[in-house]
């Protein structure tokens, strides 16, 4: 088992290393994994940041493009805030994808 997820992990560690990252990958990621909470646009779900009480800001605004790569890929994979972290294999994909959606 181990043997397997340390093959896995060496795998996609290797893949991310030679692919640079791929935002259309990371459009299909963010469909699957954050849409629901994000909106296919960035904007924020209203029912979402209501039930969470928090206010949510759209992905797209200048608040959160003004963020570096690495800072959301930091807020993304470890959570912030009311946010937990999401286990995704192409974090740098989803940033990528994150950065198209810029207003
Ligand atoms: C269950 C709902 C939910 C899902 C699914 C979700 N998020 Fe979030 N996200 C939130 C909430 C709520 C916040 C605001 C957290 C706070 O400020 O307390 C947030 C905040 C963020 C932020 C920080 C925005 C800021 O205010 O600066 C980023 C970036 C982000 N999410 C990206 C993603 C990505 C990418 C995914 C998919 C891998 C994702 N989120 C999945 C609910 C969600």
């Amino acid at each position: 088992m181990r043997t397997l997820m340390t093959a896995m992990l060496g795998t996609a560690l290797g893949a991310a290393l030679v692919l640079a990252a791929d935002a259309a990958a990371g459009k299909a990621t963010y469909e699957k994994s954050c849409k629901s909470c994000h909106g296919a646009d960035g904007t924020p779900n209203a029912a979402i940041a209501k039930a969470l009480k928090v206010e949510m800001k759209a992905l797209g605004g200048k608040e959160v493009q003004a963020k570096s790569d690495a800072d959301l890929k930091k807020e993304i994979t470890e959570g912030v805030g009311k946010m937990k972290g999401y286990k995704i294999a192409n974090p740098d994909d989803v940033v990528a994808h994150v950065r198209s959606l810029k207003k």
